[in-house]
Order: C-alpha cells, then sequence, then structure tokens
C-alpha cells in the first residue's frame, strides 16, 4: 500500500528498468505483458521518463500486451494499439518486431489460429517475465470477465455490461462500446514468471477487498491471482480502505 499511485507507479517502474539493465548485462531479454487503461499510465511516465533522462533502453525488450476490442482499427482514438504507442512506444526505443498486441482487425474466422499464435510467441519469447496488471470493476484481468476459467487462454470473449458502461464515455455512449475483445486467458496470465495487479482511488476499494482476501471464483477472476506463487498487488491508500 503506496502513500498514492505516483508513488505506487515509481515503485514499479523501478523494478521494470532494474530487470531490463541485469538483463541486458546478461546479454538477455525481458519479455513485459502490458495493460492499458488509466491505471498503468503513470508507470508507463516513469518508463518513458527513465529512457529520456536516464537512458534506459528497451532494445532488449519484448511485450505482448493483455487484450484489444474487436472489431478495432489500430489507428482508432479507441484502439489498445494506438493508447500504447501514446503512453509508451512511440518515446521509447523498444524495436517494432518486439511488439506484439492482438489485432482487433481480423476476420471472425482468424481470430482462434491468432489466439493460438499469440499463445505460441509468448511460449517462444520465453514467457512473460512480469504481467502488469489492472483490476475492472467486475474483478476482471484482461478481458476476463465473470465466468472465465482459471485455464483460459488467449480468445475472444464478450465484454461484460459493467465494462461496457465503465467504458462508455470514453466511447461517447454505451452503443459504440464494441461488444467483445481479444484477451489473454486467466491461465495465459497465470503463466508469468511475476505479476504485478495495480489499483488506484476508492472505487476500486470493493473489487480489491474481494480480489485479495475472497473466496477464490471464476465470477471474480482476479481471485486467481491468489494462485500464483509470484503476485504482488500495488495500491493506494483509497484502494486498499476496504482491506480487513
Ligand atoms: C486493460 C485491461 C483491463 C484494465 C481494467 C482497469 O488492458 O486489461 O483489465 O486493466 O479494466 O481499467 P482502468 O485502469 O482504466 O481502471
Amino acid at each position: 500500500i503506496h502513500e498514492n499511485s505516483e508513488s505506487a507507479s515509481h515503485y514499479v517502474a523501478c523494478e521494470i528498468a532494474e530487470l531490463i539493465r541485469s538483463r541486458q548485462k546478461e546479454g538477455k531479454n525481458v519479455v513485459l505483458g502490458l495493460a492499458t487503461g488509466s491505471t498503468p499510465t503513470k508507470l508507463y511516465d516513469y518508463l518513458v521518463r527513465f529512457h529520456k533522462e536516464e537512458g534506459l533502453s528497451f532494445k532488449n525488450v519484448i511485450t505482448f500486451n493483455l487484450d484489444e476490442y474487436y472489431p478495432m482499427e489500430p489507428d482508432s482514438i479507441h484502439s489498445y494499439v494506438r493508447f500504447m504507442k501514446e503512453h509508451l512506444f512511440d518515446h521509447i526505443d523498444i524495436p517494432a518486431k518486439n511488439i506484439h498486441i492482438p489485432d482487433g482487425t481480423l476476420e471472425k474466422e482468424d481470430v482462434r489460429a491468432f489466439c493460438l499464435d499469440y499463445e505460441k510467441k509468448i511460449q517462444q519469447a520465453g514467457g512473460l517475465d512480469i504481467q502488469i496488471l489492472g483490476i475492472g470493476r467486475t474483478g476482471h484481468i484482461g478481458f476476463n470477465e465473470p465466468g472465465s476459467s482459471l485455464g483460459s487462454i488467449t480468445r475472444m470473449v464478450r465484454l461484460d455490461r459493467v465494462t461496457r458502461l465503465d467504458a462508455a464515455s470514453d466511447f461517447f455512449g454505451l452503443d459504440n462500446v464494441p461488444t467483445k475483445a481479444i484477451t489473454m486467458g486467466v491461465g495465459t496470465i497465470l503463466s508469468a514468471k511475476r505479476i504485478i495487479m495495480m489499483a488506484w482511488g476508492e472505487g476500486k476499494s470493493d473489487i480489491i477487498h474481494k480480489a485479495v482476501e475472497g473466496k477464490q471464483r471464476e465470477s471474480i477472476p482476479a481471485t486467481f491471482l491468489q494462485n500464483h506463487p509470484n503476485c504482488e498487488v500495488i495500491t493506494d491508500r483509497p484502494a486498499a480502505s476496504a482491506l480487513t
């Protein structure tokens, strides 16, 4: 529990930077699983700052984003491709070939093969070293909405109404929010060597309490993180206010 999201984001950024530097010394890559949304923006600000001010290089970093709306054009203002470029990728020296984001432009019949290939690519890269997560009000991680199983892998999902309502203002109305998304599965996320879930603000306090202290169940997919041997939940004070 940190004083605020600023210091919490700095803490996470420092851990990532340290891992990148130590792997660089060994001539090895770092594989990061990344999230979008309001939660990780300060983390990305710090990583960009470390690149610009301290010369932190991302040449040995490979990234896999958690999810993308479906359908979604990459240059749409709502796409997670655009979000990642604006907040991180356009400001650092990561090679374009190292960036992976689920493709919202696929034909329906090609989605399954794409998802299986996404899983394969994560494994071929050596697996996720650190997976960054936010948490939705439904308890979703990635877009694994209530009902997602422990072993689920990358796939097309239907978004929960609560998730779509939360996105409605960004999309200028609920009707414009896509009903589907492509997301890494709960199993994909749990395969990461380390997981860092972040949550800020009082609005997240109830779901953080349920995720951390509640019973494990499919109706709150974030509770499955309790199974992971190396998962840290980072909050500011308001988001931790319902913990007992
Ligand atoms: C985003 C993602 C989602 C968000 C969650 C919280 O890639 O996978 O699970 O992390 O919806 O969103 P914010 O951070 O906007 O509260």
